[in-house]
């Protein structure tokens, strides 16, 4: 099918089987392998989008879903105005290690920072956005505090 969508704020026409996994679409057809894939079955947010705005598993997202879709990656989020921003903060609170996790996290991170509600985010609903996305590394205190410090909110 032919899939019209916004990719990185381009209008974008893709053809693609329907039912191939949008993480595959991005990495392998689109080479924006920025999208990290690990367990490939929705639990680590490794392959986390944006779609319309919101956080997304790529891999649990079909192609034929994303007709009419705003698709952002990490590449659209890291062209943006907010990504230094956001790598200044993890690389103070040394909120990175591997770096696996982190397209991951910069796509959560950037959704929260654009919602117009986020003065209004409790501390548990802010660390409930952050563990959706799984870190070996850290230990995910790093992290937490570098969200919090992009929040505005004391550590
Ligand atoms: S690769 Fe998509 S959630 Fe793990
Ligand atoms: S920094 Fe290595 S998995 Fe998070």
């Amino acid at each position: 099918m032919l899939i019209n969508c916004t990719l990185n704020g381009r209008d974008t026409a893709i053809e693609a089987a329907a039912t191939t996994r949008l993480s595959a679409l991005l990495r392998e057809t689109l080479g924006l392998t920025g999208t990290h894939v690990a367990c490939d079955e929705g639990v680590c947010g490794s392959c986390t989008v944006l779609l319309d705005g919101s956080a997304a598993r790529a891999c649990l997202t079909l192609a034929g879903q994303c007709d009419g879709v705003a698709i952002e990656t990490v590449e659209g989020v890291a062209a943006g105005e907010t990504f230094e921003t956001i790598a200044d903060a993890f690389l103070r609170h040394n909120a990175l290690q591997c770096g696996f996790c982190t397209p991951g996290f910069v796509t959560t991170v950037a959704a929260m920072l654009r919602d117009d509600a986020r003065e209004r985010l409790g501390d548990a609903e802010v660390e409930a956005r952050i563990s959706s996305v799984a870190c070996r590394c850290t230990g995910y205190l790093p992290i937490v505090a570098a969200v919090r410090d992009l929040l505005g909110r004391d550590r």
